[in-house]
């Protein structure tokens, strides 16, 4: 008979070894931080491929110390690093210490949220910050509900699921259903349509206007259209905040189509959903009061670790479009407050304790204050930015974005997206800096995104000049 030991289980047994592993894991951390002098090493895919595929899995360490040096050999020394000034390429963000004391808990309790006998406590909080925002949203108190999730993608999935059903519960069939949409809003828009069963087509693109909104003449050109065909809009999707931009379609304008057209009005605010906190900027989500559900990432505007987001509703009745009873966990007699009534996942970690943990230590002020720091700092960078002679700088953002490039008028389109491209690419290898790419209507363009509220202009001009000398060495090889 073999005997297993079960002494790395959390237990009040091993409570010495928990402590120890902890600490042990704690100080390489802050060692780590001691070193770190960029936001990357540059490694690259081959490079860092080799030494992880080498690792015999069936080899056991035996030690947490040995395991933790060979993490370090093959994630950390080589990882990136959102706390570093000089990362500023996608929406990923430095994040906050109490979501951090936060993340040790929920991991070692292990709660899960989908049933009120898994969580107890976690529900009821769950429940109060989802209150909490949907009020700062300006929901109504009497129906207004939503849901912790994985992340914007499966909120904005969700989000479409309530409008498929609620059209479907209208009598309209699957294939009718158009969604509308921004062209610049995040693929998983269009991917959401894809995965409930309506196909690519349903998914309709509205062009974007010079400030890249969603242009409304066009959206009423399109629903018109729609409609004439005998299709059905089911939903329109403003973004606040889009990926690339950081632009916000004019929420009042398309909660009056939705009302026009009988539409469900869903706002993906996963990167303006912090203005929710925001002292300075709120305005800026006017109308997001009058749409059926809101996408909201605390993992990018409200610093928190991955994974935080959240789905909010304007009318709990609307959930039951995802809601399963099951016998075994949550079944329709039940009279516990269960969250798996109301989510498509079903095991689902106790994510919202990082944003309390954040609220209560800090309060929403301090954490909006950082999203208007950021978004300061872009307005101040996009404006030096159109003052230079060899940067050419697309439509400013509203939010924390710039999108730029080096630019050379002897060069023809095609060369300079080669060159921007490696530019990007050498800055990356260098380790000095790391910005992101994107192209703007087929142009290769680069991009900031800003979310570090200790990067200062001279941190963010010092990338810029980076990529200008890196723009002119690139052009002087390629002589
Ligand atoms: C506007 C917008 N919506 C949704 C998403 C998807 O969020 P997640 O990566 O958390 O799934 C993003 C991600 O960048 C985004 O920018």
């Amino acid at each position: 008979m073999t005997t297993t030991s079960a002494d790395q289980l959390f237990h009040p047994d091993n409570a010495r070894a928990y402590a120890s592993g902890i600490t042990d894991g704690l100080r390489l951390m802050v060692d780590q931080l001691a070193t770190l002098d960029r936001p990357v090493t540059g490694l690259s895919p081959e490079l860092a491929a080799k030494p992880v595929l080498d690792v015999d899995l069936d080899r056991p360490l035996g030690s947490t110390a040995d395991a933790l040096t060979e993490v370090r050999r093959l994630w950390l020394d080589d990882t990136v690093w959102f706390h570093d000034t000089k990362y500023a390429a996608h929406l990923n963000c430095p994040v906050v210490i109490p979501a951090l004391v936060a993340e040790l808990l929920l991991s070692a309790v292990n709660t899960s949220m989908d049933t009120f006998d898994q969580s107890v406590g976690g529900t009821y909080m769950e429940r109060h910050l989802i209150d909490w925002t949907a009020g700062r949203a300006g929901y109504p108190e009497a129906t207004r509900d939503g849901i912790f999730t994985s992340g914007g993608s499966q909120s904005n999935l969700q989000a479409l699921l309530l409008a498929r059903g609620e059209a479907q519960g209208r009598g309209v069939p699957l294939e009718r259903l158009r969604f509308f949409t921004s062209a610049d809003c995040h693929f998983s828009i269009a991917k959401s349509a894809r995965m409930l069963g309506m196909g690519d087509a349903a998914a309709i693109a509205v062009p974007t206007d010079a400030s890249r909104r969603m242009d409304i003449d066009a959206l009423h050109r399109l629903l018109a259209e729609c409609v004439a065909d005998g299709l059905v809009p089911a939903a329109i999707v403003a973004t606040a905040g889009t990926t690339d931009f950081g632009v916000i379609d004019p929420l009042h304008a398309i909660a009056d189509a939705c009302v026009e057209y009988g539409a469900w009005f869903h706002v993906d605010a996963a990167y303006g959903g912090g203005l929710l906190a925001s002292p300075r900027y709120r305005h800026l989500l006017d109308g997001v009061e009058r749409s059926d559900s809101i996408t909201i990432d605390f993992h990018k505007t409200w610093f928190q670790p991955v994974s935080s987001s959240a789905l909010l509703v304007r009318d709990l009745a609307t959930m039951a479009h995802a809601s399963w009873y099951a016998d075994y966990l949550n079944p329709k007699e039940s009279e516990n407050p269960n969250q798996v009534d109301k989510s498509v996942q079903t095991t689902r970690r106790f994510d919202a304790v990082k944003l309390w943990m954040t609220l209560r230590v800090m309060g929403p002020d301090q954490v909006g204050s950082y999203f208007d720091t950021v978004i300061d700092l872009a307005r101040e960078i996009h404006g030096r930015l159109l003052e230079a002679h060899d940067i050419e700088v697309a439509a400013p953002s509203q939010l924390s974005t710039v999108v730029f490039r080096y630019h050379d008028p002897r060069l023809d389109e095609e060369a300079l997206g080669e060159v921007n491209r490696r530019i990007r690419a050498e800055l990356w290898s260098s380790g000095r800096g790391v910005v992101a790419g994107t192209k703007v209507d087929g142009r290769q363009f680069l991009k900031f995104t800003l979310l570090n509220p200790k990067a200062t202009v001279t941190d963010i001009l010092d990338i810029v000049e980076q990529v200008r000398s890196l723009g002119r060495s690139v052009l002087e090889d390629a002589r």
